[in-house]
Order: structure tokens, then C-alpha cells, then sequence
């Protein structure tokens, strides 16, 4: 029984496999807050103007901007200048349906290990009405032009996982299929294609025949073949994972350019070993966690719909919008099909309030009601998953150290440890003159710097010793802390207090503050820093003044790391 029955009109409403009118009870903010988000995710370019949103969405200019102030507020999109951008929290979206996949856990590190076996790129798939959405790449990108990532769509009848999930439709989906075609030749609804140049659509008859006979085939061999269906180089090989009731549930393919394989000698070469990934992963799945129910709830960021920021904002915050997106983000804390009852309570709303937001995100095609509860559909990857998954840790904090920078007036910056010292992976400096010149992978010895010192106090404590043990710390001013007890004491109290402040140690007038990083394992991955002339305020001065905006944004910093690398490793570069 459906737990949005009470508000459907007719009780076959429920169970019908797309609502197609709508509902009564559709809550227009996150409908029109969604299609905002989309357009960002999926429109040529990443920066766009409200007036390319307005063209885009069909909306109207007020309710635009109404919706991109409210999710400009909550994190979704920033803006640079007058252009809006998606922000990293929207990666919450995607996680949304990454955390229920199981299989995932169970799939990642077999498709990284069978991509490093064959020494080409690994994927998997999952279908996506009549189209295909990665959900995990293993990529060896050599002599090819086009990499698609976690995230991006393709038409079914291009890409080999397609003919293994066609295998399985009904006359309604192909149905559906050919609507699409017929309405959308030259594929421009699927922005990870290279473009197709006008009047190169291939006649729709052809296509039809051809993607039915390679249906026909995959269904009899097994497994599908994508002979330059993308580009002209671009082969690969699918194989279809099936739950233990036999039910597909993605494909895993191994794609290959045709300077190195022709489509039989890829086939020959990896068959046997994509077969033995695929049994591997199918006993996975039948393990009993991960037909993980009931769900557990794992803690991600918590809710944003307070009424603080509807106090601030007033009319200009959408507080139902913020409330939707909550509902959608909560079931990323869960690895199940969630409740009504869970969702609510995740929220904190009440539950006619969740259940509102469940109807018009199910309407949208985001969330799905099956006999276990609800569940978050592939398609919310579409709402900026792809172009997030490719951030990296320099892209994630830039905009962070800007705002930081044009907060406090003094430069900041971001490091990592890479052996004894640290390098610069991020930096904005400030207008002001400083003594030293520091660019992006500078590196200076890690005992005598505030982001040194944060680092070396998160290492585990083996690590750590052995690390103080081999430097032999340099007088490089009067000030330097030069004893290595005297420095393991100085990085002890760093980890005492969750900062570190380097007075005048690295070079005479330079004071630095620096805070911790974290990925979402709570794993400091990177510090950063203020950097200022000490001439202008005592120390306790400028710690009183710099220290809770650099916690601040630390902590925003690693909020959105968690987000976008929670199922897709961050790159530092
Ligand atoms: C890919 O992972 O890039 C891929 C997979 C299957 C295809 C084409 C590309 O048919």
C-alpha cells in the first residue's frame, strides 16, 4: 500500500509506472527549484546568466531569481560576478541515489582491479528510462577523445549497455523509446555526446533496425558490442550484473579505442575476464547487506530548511524548495529504501510536509515507491553529478579562499603533505603586498609553516614520529622552533587545539594561521591557511580576528569535499 495513497486521487495512481498528470499536491518551488538546478547541470558551459536560466526553464525572471537566491543560500549554486554555478553541495543530490546502490561497494573496487588488470577503462552502467547513466568509472584514458563520467546519459541505442537493458522492455518503453528518437534525432538532449553536426542524422528506419537486431543479439550471446557508436574510435564490451531474482541491474563495460583492439579482439581478450568480475559482483549482491532493509542512517550534513534563513530572506527564501531538497538529500544518510516515517523524521519536518515533497519528487521522475518505501532514482544524477564528480580538491576550495580572502583581506591558501613538506594545491592572494611569492605547487619544509604543522599533527602517531624523527629543523629565523622537542611539542599542542599559528618562523614578519580539512571519512586530507603581515596586529589580535573564518571556512571547505568525493575520489591537483 502506498504511502501517498491518501493524496492521490485514484488509488491506481500509486502504482502506475509514471504519473504523467499531476497531482493536485505538487509543491511548485522544488518542482521549478529542480528545473533551475537542471539547467545548470546540464546547459552548455558551466556559468550562466538568470537570463539564460529564463530562456532555459521557461520560468519567469522574479521566480528565477527568487529560487536561485534560495539555492545560492542553502549551497546548490554560487554565483561569480553575475553568473550562477553549481556548487558542490549538489553532489548530495547524486549521492542521493549512489547510497543505496550496494552493489556499488561491491562493484567500485572490482571494476578498478579489472580496469588495472586489462589496462583500459571500466564502467558501469544503469538504465535510465530509454537511456544509460554511469554510476562508476575506472578510467585509463590513452588515445581517446571523449571520457564520460559518473553522471553523464547516453541513448540507449548508442552505447553497448543500452542493447542489454533494451533486452528487458516492454512495448510501452520502446514505445517510449522511438517518441524520443522521433522527437530528438540528433541526440542534443544527451549533453556528454560529442555533437552531431546538423543533417548528420542517420535515417530513423536504420536506427530503429539496427538497435533492434543489436537488442537481439546481446539478448542471445549475453553480452553487447559498441562498435563506434559514439565516435568513430570508441569500442567497448558490456556484460549484464543481475540481482538474484535474475533482475538486471546494471552492466559493466570494458572500452577500448580501435588504434589498440579491432571489436572481436576486444571481445576475445576481455570476455573471460569481465565474465569472472560479474559473477564476482553477483555474489555480492546476494550477500544479505546488500539488500540492506531495513536501512541504517548514516549522518551527512544536516538539514538546511530552518526557519533562520526564511526569517533573514524573508519572501525572497523559498522555504518549501529548501524543505524538498531535504527530503532528497536525506536519503543519501540511508542505505535502503527509507520510510515515510524515516524521511520525516531525518528532516525533522512534519510528515505531511515530506510527503508532499515525495509526490512532486516522484512526479519529476527523482524518486520511485515500491513495496519497501522509497527510493531515489538514477536520474538525480542529472542535477550536476557529472560536473561535480570532476572537481578537484584546488576547485573545491578556490571559491572558499576567495570569499575567505575578501572576508578578512589577507591571503589564503591550501596544502597538502607530500613528504616533508607541503605544497600549495589552491591559493588567492590578497591585494596587499607580501613579502614572500608563493604560487600553486610552492613547497616549504613542513616543521616551520602553520599548514605544515596542522598536517603533521593529523598524521597517526607512528607516522608522525617517524616524520619529527628525520627532520632536522633549521633556525631559518630567530623565532623558528629548531629543537625536535621543541617542534614535536609545538605540533602536539596543534592537535590540541584543532589550529596552528606560526609567528615569524619561516621568515621574519610573516605570520600564518591554519585549520584542518577533512574528506568526508573525517580524514584531514589538506590545511589551510591566512597568511599576513605580523607588523600589522598582535598575534592574539589577529587569531581573535582570523581564527573563526578560517574554522569557517575549513569547515566548508571539507563539507563539500564530503559531498562530491563521497562516491568519487577527489583528484588533489
Ligand atoms: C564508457 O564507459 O565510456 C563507455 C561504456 C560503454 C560504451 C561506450 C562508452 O558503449
Amino acid at each position: 500500500m502506498s504511502q501517498l495513497t491518501e493524496v492521490t486521487t485514484a488509488p491506481e495512481a500509486a502504482t502506475a509506472p509514471a504519473v504523467t498528470t499531476a497531482p493536485d499536491e505538487l509543491v511548485g518551488p522544488l518542482e521549478r527549484g529542480l528545473a533551475v538546478l537542471r539547467a545548470v547541470a546540464t546547459g552548455p558551459g558551466t556559468r550562466h546568466r538568470p537570463g539564460d536560466l529564463v530562456r532555459t526553464t521557461g520560468l519567469a525572471r522574479s521566480t528565477v531569481d527568487r529560487v536561485a537566491t534560495t539555492l545560492v543560500r542553502l549551497g546548490f549554486l554560487r554565483t561569480e560576478d553575475r553568473d550562477l554555478l553549481l556548487a558542490p553541495r549538489s553532489a548530495e543530490l547524486g549521492n542521493a541515489y549512489l547510497a543505496v546502490c550496494a552493489f556499488l561497494e561491491a562493484l567500485g573496487p572490482r571494476a578498478e582491479a579489472l580496469a588495472d588488470e586489462l589496462d583500459e577503462s571500466v564502467s558501469v552502467a544503469v538504465p535510465d528510462g530509454d537511456g544509460v547513466r554511469f554510476i562508476a568509472q575506472a578510467a585509463r584514458r590513452r588515445a581517446m577523445a571523449i571520457s564520460f563520467r559518473v553522471g553523464d546519459l547516453l541513448p540507449a541505442e548508442r552505447c553497448a549497455p543500452g542493447a542489454l537493458f533494451a533486452a528487458d522492455w516492454d512495448d510501452v518503453q520502446r514505445e517510449r523509446w522511438r517518441a524520443r528518437r522521433l522527437h530528438d534525432p540528433l541526440d542534443t538532449d544527451f549533453p556528454a555526446l560529442p555533437p552531431r553536426p546538423a543533417g548528420a542524422e542517420p535515417a530513423s528506419e536504420k536506427v530503429e533496425a539496427d538497435f533492434v537486431a543489436r537488442v537481439r543479439q546481446a539478448r542471445e550471446d549475453g553480452f553487447a558490442v559498441d562498435s563506434r557508436l559514439i565516435e568513430p574510435g570508441l569500442i567497448a564490451v558490456s556484460l549484464p550484473v543481475r540481482d538474484p531474482a535474475g533482475a538486471v541491474v546494471c552492466a559493466v563495460s570494458v572500452v577500448s579505442h580501435t588504434s589498440r583492439h579491432s571489436a572481436e579482439s576486444l571481445t576475445a581478450r576481455v570476455l573471460p575476464p569481465l565474465r569472472a568480475a560479474v559473477a564476482t559482483m553477483e555474489a555480492a549482491l546476494r550477500t544479505p547487506s546488500a539488500n540492506g532493509t531495513p536501512a541504517t542512517a548514516t549522518a551527512v550534513r544536516p538539514p538546511h530548511s530552518g526557519s533562520a534563513l526564511k526569517e533573514e530572506l524573508g519572501a525572497g527564501f523559498l522555504q518549501s524548495l529548501a524543505r524538498g531538497l531535504d527530503v532528497l538529500c536525506a536519503f543519501g544518510s540511508l542505505d535502503g529504501p527509507a520510510r515515510l516515517a524515516d524521511l520525516a523524521r531525518l528532516t525533522g519536518l512534519p510528515r505531511a510536509t515530506a510527503r508532499r515533497s515525495l509526490i512532486t519528487l516522484r512526479h519529476l521522475g527523482y524518486v520511485q515507491e515500491d513495496a519497501d518505501g522509497f527510493r531515489a532514482l538514477p536520474r538525480v544524477l542529472e542535477l550536476g553529478y557529472a560536473r561535480l564528480s570532476g572537481l578537484t580538491l584546488a576547485g573545491i576550495a578556490t571559491p572558499h579562499l576567495a570569499e575567505l580572502v575578501d572576508r578578512v583581506h589577507e591571503s589564503a591558501s591550501l596544502a597538502v603533505l607530500d613528504d616533508d613538506e607541503i605544497r600549495y594545491v589552491a591559493r588567492v592572494a590578497s591585494t596587499r603586498i607580501m613579502h614572500i611569492d608563493i604560487t600553486v605547487g610552492t613547497r616549504l619544509p613542513a616543521y616551520a609553516t602553520s599548514m605544515g604543522r596542522v598536517l603533521l599533527a593529523a598524521l597517526p602517531d607512528d607516522q608522525r614520529e617517524a616524520r619529527l624523527a628525520r627532520v632536522t629543523p633549521e633556525a631559518l629565523t630567530p623565532r623558528t622552533v629548531a629543537t625536535p622537542e621543541a617542534l614535536a611539542k609545538a605540533v602536539a599542542a596543534t592537535a590540541r587545539l584543532g589550529y596552528a599559528w606560526v609567528e615569524q618562523e619561516l621568515e621574519e614578519g610573516l605570520r600564518s594561521i591554519a585549520a584542518p580539512v577533512t574528506n568526508g571519512g573525517g580524514q584531514v586530507v589538506a590545511a589551510v591557511n591566512v597568511a599576513l603581515h605580523a607588523g600589522r596586529a598582535t598575534g592574539e589580535e589577529s587569531l581573535a580576528t582570523l581564527l573563526p573564518h578560517l574554522l569557517e571556512t575549513a569547515a566548508r571547505i571539507s563539507a563539500d569535499l564530503a559531498a562530491v568525493g563521497r562516491f568519487s575520489p577527489v583528484p588533489t591537483g
